[in-house]
């Protein structure tokens, strides 16, 4: 299969960005549009052919139409999901929603300003595969009938950066009870949408289009599985996955997909983006663990959005009590890629 060799989450953990850099984007990015800079610093940042360096994210988001589920924020908070546990601060609001991975919107981190084409109504959520009986649901139906809450997770990016943000949604078991999945079905296969007009890095054929992601129903069922459908007490944005997008905080962040159009109930395990991809570094388990390298960096430790020290990376990402469990007897299996 045709790989680039540099996508962007692929980095090695010497060449993500440093978070100085990061926090002074604005000039750097002034630096990208005025010339010389631009192939330093778009190989430090991994960004590739399509730098999107004009404008401010805050204008490019306001000239896009509201989301008419605003009304449905902010949601109560779940005492159980209250903080990132000791010396993980909420991670500042503007840093969540501008540092992105959404390759469907292009390889890099500054996707924000493209992500504004996705167009988030109509939206439909289809339930298939081995259920009673398949449903397709308007999203304001699902939003109306599912119970909303907000959840403090910490996200940890198989490239070594984390994040703890607010979530805002609904347990995915809610979700998997809706469809009634038959006996037969072990998995839950999660597709995001397909539409090259609208997304243009799903012109870039060498990636096996749409994103899919897969749980096995116990994992698609343990509480910690989350579907989110807002972020900070507000909608989802577009560049952050809307109008819903996975949470399972115990995964690398390649599992928690975005933007899904579609769950099928399924007895095949699913293979996902990147294992398709590259099934030597990307597994279906992908579970956090700081002892089991990446082939081509350290698990050990990550350095948080915001800048700071690089603190110690956590097995299951700190989740161990509620995770743990459900991968006994599963040893011989490949769970931390
Ligand atoms: N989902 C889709 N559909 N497309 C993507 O490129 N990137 C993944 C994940 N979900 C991705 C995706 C990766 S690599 C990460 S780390 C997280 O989204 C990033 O989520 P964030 O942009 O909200 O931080």
């Amino acid at each position: 299969m045709l790989l680039k060799r540099w996508k962007g989450w692929e980095l090695p953990e010497r060449a993500v960005t440093p978070e100085s850099l990061f926090r002074n984007r604005r000039s750097l990015l002034k630096g990208l549009a005025a010339g010389p800079m631009v192939l330093s610093a778009a190989a430090l940042t991994g960004c590739g052919d399509e730098a999107t360096a004009d404008g401010d994210p805050a204008s490019m988001i306001a000239a896009v139409p509201p989301d008419p589920s605003a009304h449905l924020y902010p949601v109560k908070r779940n005492p159980a999901y209250a903080d990132g546990g000791p010396d993980r601060p909420i991670t500042v609001e503007d840093l969540a929603t501008s540092y992105n991975n959404f390759y469907e919107f292009g390889s890099h981190k500054d996707i924000v300003r493209a992500a504004q084409d996705l167009k988030i109504r109509p939206w439909t959520v289809t339930l298939d595969g081995e259920v009673a009986k398949p449903k397709t649901i308007d999203i304001d139906d699902l939003l109306e009938q599912m119970p909303l809450e907000e959840r403090v997770y910490r996200l940890r990016c198989v490239e070594a950066w984390s994040m703890v943000v607010p979530w805002s949604g609904f347990p995915l078991a809610a979700l998997v009870k809706l469809a009634e999945p038959l006996s037969s079905a072990k998995y839950v296969r999660m597709e995001t949408f397909m539409d090259p007009e609208m997304a243009r890095g799903q012109k870039q054929h060498w990636y096996p289009w749409p994103y899919i992601e897969g749980l096995t129903i116990e994992e698609a069922t343990n509480d910690l599985a989350f579907i989110a459908t807002g972020i900070y007490g507000k909608p989802m944005p577009r560049q952050n996955g809307a109008p819903l997008r996975l949470a399972v905080p115990w995964k690398y962040g390649f599992k928690s997909t975005k933007s899904i159009v579609r769950f099928t109930f399924t007895s095949e395990r699913p293979v996902s983006f990147w294992e398709e991809l590259q099934a030597s570094e990307y597994g279906f388990w992908a579970n956090v663990n700081p002892d089991v390298p990446h082939p081509r960096w350290s698990q050990a430790s990550e350095r948080p959005l915001g800048g700071g020290a690089k603190v110690p990376t956590l097995l299951y990402n700190g989740y161990a009590e509620q995770v743990a469990g459900l991968y006994k007897g599963l040893e011989g299996e490949r769970l931390f890629m």
